[in-house]
């Protein structure tokens, strides 16, 4: 950065030449207003747990009540401290969500993002599982389809729906004449096995969310069906987390991503589907919607 005489002194001097330094490295962008002391953070959350151990050696009434103040004072303890705001998982959570935001968007091809989902280490997730999870199918397709998150063949495999609930997914597809090889798209919201096949935490899909919202837009679908209520309460939001699926399911619904608006529509999971069958009739319908839909150029039939 060249140095502007009227500006010039040691001080401004050393700072330019810090900004210099950081956008040598790549550091071109502030994730928060003011700096953050991890190690202080770390410090806090080793006593925080410390602390907590050592309450879980008092019987659990005593674990739990709070010494009254007057008993605290006669103690002759010094007034309480404040207590202080432990650390919680908020900040660094958030600074995970925006680092995946930022890798997610900086992503120009379905290559490119597979390959920053691959080395990214903000999920837990990862820690677990075998394999990450991408997509399968063909990628040119005007229908994909959005699952929750793999299981342990999915996992063992690298793709998404390849175990028992997968096979009947793949029936299904087959009976409206469509299928992974030729004409569908499928990934999941989360891109790592949750181990024993646990619900994913809300953050965990908050960290994936910005990734499979880029892979949409990088697929730019005619129509995405989501596979069970947890796809569609994470990627619309809004309204739809309070429903169950019996009333997402056949429903149309607009899912927004930037400024590019796409038609979804949620039905049953398949693995849902495989403990009652008696709900296939349901899904059999939302999949010929969903056919109709395809083959009439992505227009909803008149009602
Ligand atoms: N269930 C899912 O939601 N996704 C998979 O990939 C497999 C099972």
């Amino acid at each position: 950065m060249p140095s502007d005489p009227t500006f010039s002194s040691p001080g401004l001097d050393a700072a330019a030449a810090l900004f210099e330094w950081y956008a040598a490295m790549g550091v071109d962008v502030t994730l928060a207003d003011a700096p953050l002391d991890r190690f202080e953070e770390s410090a806090k959350a080793k006593a925080a747990a410390e602390g907590q151990a050592a309450r879980r050696q008092l019987p659990p009434t005593e674990a739990r009540r709070p010494m009254p103040a007057a008993e605290f004072a006669s103690q002759g303890a010094p007034a309480r401290p404040p207590v202080a705001a432990g650390p919680t998982a908020q900040v660094p959570t958030e600074a995970t969500v925006m680092q995946a935001r930022v890798a997610a968007q900086s992503a120009k091809t379905l290559d490119e993002l597979k390959a920053l989902i691959q080395a990214f280490d903000g999920c837990n997730l990862k820690l677990t599982a075998k394999n990450t999870v991408f997509a399968d199918g063909n990628p040119a397709s005007k229908l994909m389809l959005v699952g929750e998150a793999p299981g342990r063949d999915e996992d063992i495999a690298g793709l998404p729906f390849v175990g028992r609930s997968g096979q009947l997914l793949d029936r299904m597809l087959n009976a409206i004449g469509y299928s992974r090889k030729q004409n569908a798209y499928i990934a999941n919201v989360i891109y790592w096995r949750p181990p024993g096949n646990r619900d994913p935490s809300d953050v965990e899909v908050a960290i994936c969310r910005p990734f499979i919202l880029r892979q949409i837009e990088l697929i730019d679908p005619t129509l995405i069906i989501f596979l069970g209520a947890q796809p569609a309460k994470a990627l619309l939001g809004g309204e739809a987390v309070k429903q169950g699926i019996n009333k997402l399911r056949g429903r149309w619904c607009d899912l927004e991503i930037g400024s590019k608006r796409f038609k979804a529509l949620p039905t049953f999971h398949p693995a849902y589907l495989l403990r009652t069958p008696i709900k296939k009739r349901e899904a059999w319908r939302d999949f010929l919607t969903a056919k109709v839909f395809l083959e009439n150029g992505g227009m909803l039939p008149p009602t």
